[in-house]
């Protein structure tokens, strides 16, 4: 590692937001100060215990039913066991509040936490200390991924996550589909060092995601089809596989994405888009400061991805892409070079812009580009568009100006593993060197 002991100050000025990503309000439309006021659920008054052994599931549910036409939910600190699963779905202005750590003891698959079919909702800690302890690593060691989501948001409109923790889920972390008008940050999730125990997933419509730090082996944060109208920034990937746009296979319909501020460390990938056949497409995307150190793939459009069977259709088409001011180092760029862009031959891709691309390898001297089918401005890219064309790869010897990039100097240096139980963290300060989050952290 060139720079593990090194901390580089941030000079660089970062570039303003280029363009308003989102489409109107993201967040819920009233308080939850308004909603406490009006009434408030304390599942304590449900049947709760806080002695990690009584079953948090009914109680919650509960104190939903009671609460879920306009009032707090409140989950005071102290510590609960959940043994079932709860679906809180319908009513409209009502809030959850989880000041206390929640610790899964059942085994059941599905999502701990599902809320659905609801609109208003705004789901926080009020002290930043408010997590889910899921406790993964008691399935993952018997070499099982089959246990439950940690949170699942459906069809959901004018809602915010916020200020609480993740844990070890034995299957995926969070997920909201088809929702609308969302905002979720400060947030920390931390999972087990496998493939398949997601950070955050999204396929939704009009969606702020910022602040969050993922740790795991698999998504960061990952859009998904159909999406439109997302925005997120200031992401930590602090060991995890990195966030991505897939897998996309067909019918694909992507647009108006920005991805701003992601710092990637010790990861499969800083950015990749995968897929495998399939159709429809992904267009006006922006890749906008990433910084990247240790990760195995940095730059990476994979529409062959052999790990996703083949979906109907000639590829899906992607256009008018950028990845722009992107620095730092990959682990070793002879073996998987900074840039890899690999287009579906039925499909070539249009439009993609690789623009203040500075990256150097942490082994060895030299590193590659690999272009194929793909047209547009920068790297080994093709100018103008047209037909599909074999990957063609250039070799770079030296590495290029100004690719030094801060640090976070307190990347993790060694993976959780899936056979220990995963400490709950506590929540970062910032979530990409030298920005300071967006909205303050609960509790400081
Ligand atoms: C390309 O995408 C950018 C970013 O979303 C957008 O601002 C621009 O209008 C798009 N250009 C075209 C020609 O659609
Ligand atoms: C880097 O990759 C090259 C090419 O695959 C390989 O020969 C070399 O051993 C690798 N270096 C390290 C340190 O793994
Ligand atoms: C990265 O993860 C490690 C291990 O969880 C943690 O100690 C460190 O604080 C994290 N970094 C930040 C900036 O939160």
């Amino acid at each position: 590692m060139l720079f593990s002991n090194v901390l580089y100050t941030a000079v660089a000025v970062l570039p303003a937001l280029v363009s308003a990503q989102l489409s109107g309000h993201v967040g819920p439309l009233t308080s939850s100060a308004t909603k406490t006021a009006k009434k408030s659920c304390n599942v304590l008054n449900y049947g709760a215990k806080a002695d990690k052994s009584t079953d948090l599931g009914p109680p919650l549910a509960s104190a939903h039913a009671a609460c879920k036409t306009g009032g707090t939910v409140v989950i005071p600190a102290g510590d609960y066991a959940m043994n079932t699963w709860v679906s809180l779905t319908g009513g409209s202005g009502w809030a959850l509040q989880l000041d206390g750590i929640i610790y899964r003891k059942g085994t059941a698959g599905g999502n701990m936490i599902f809320i659905g079919s609801t609109s208003d909702v705004e789901v926080f800690s009020s002290t930043g200390k408010g997590a889910v302890q899921g406790n993964g690593y008691e399935i993952h060691a018997q070499g099982s991924r089959t246990g439950a989501r940690i949170l699942r948001m459906n069809k959901v409109t004018d809602f915010s996550v916020h200020d609480v923790i993740l844990v070890d889920a034995p299957a995926f972390h969070f997920s909201m589909d088809t929702c609308t008008n969302g905002e979720v940050y400060n947030m920390a999730i931390r999972g087990g060092n496998w493939g398949g125990l997601d950070g955050i997933d999204v396929w939704s419509n009009n969606i702020w995601i910022h602040d969050v730090m993922v740790t795991n082996k698999d998504e960061c944060v990952t859009v998904k089809s159909p999406s439109k109208n997302i925005l997120i920034e200031n992401i930590y990937c602090n060991w995890s596989g990195g966030c991505a746009i897939g897998s996309l296979s067909t019918g694909t319909d992507i647009s108006s994405i920005l991805y701003k501020n992601v710092y990637t460390w010790s990861s499969n990938q800083m950015m990749m888009i995968k897929s495998n056949g399939g159709s429809g497409s992904v267009s006006n995307v922006v890749f906008e400061n990433f910084i990247g150190r240790g990760n195995a793939y940095s730059l990476n459009i994979d529409q062959y991805w052999s790990s996703q069977s083949v979906g109907d259709g000639n590829g899906v088409q992607l256009k008018n892409i950028t990845f722009k001011n992107w620095k730092g180092t990959e682990a070793n760029g002879s073996q998987r070079g900074p840039v890899r862009i690999i287009c579906a031959d039925g499909a070539p891709c249009t439009g993609i812009t690789v623009s203040d691309f500075a990256m150097w390898t942490e082994s060895g001297s030299s590193q590659w580009y690999a272009c194929r089918s793909a047209y547009g401005n920068g790297a080994c890219l093709k100018a103008g568009s047209g037909a599909s064309y074999a990957a063609v790869t250039t070799t770079v010897k030296s590495a290029p100006t100004g690719y030094q990039a801060p640090t976070m100097k307190e990347d993790l240096q060694t993976a959780f593993g899936t056979t220990q139980s995963i400490p709950i963290p506590t929540m970062p300060a910032s979530f990409y060197p030298g920005v300071a989050p967006v909205s303050r952290l609960a509790g400081r």
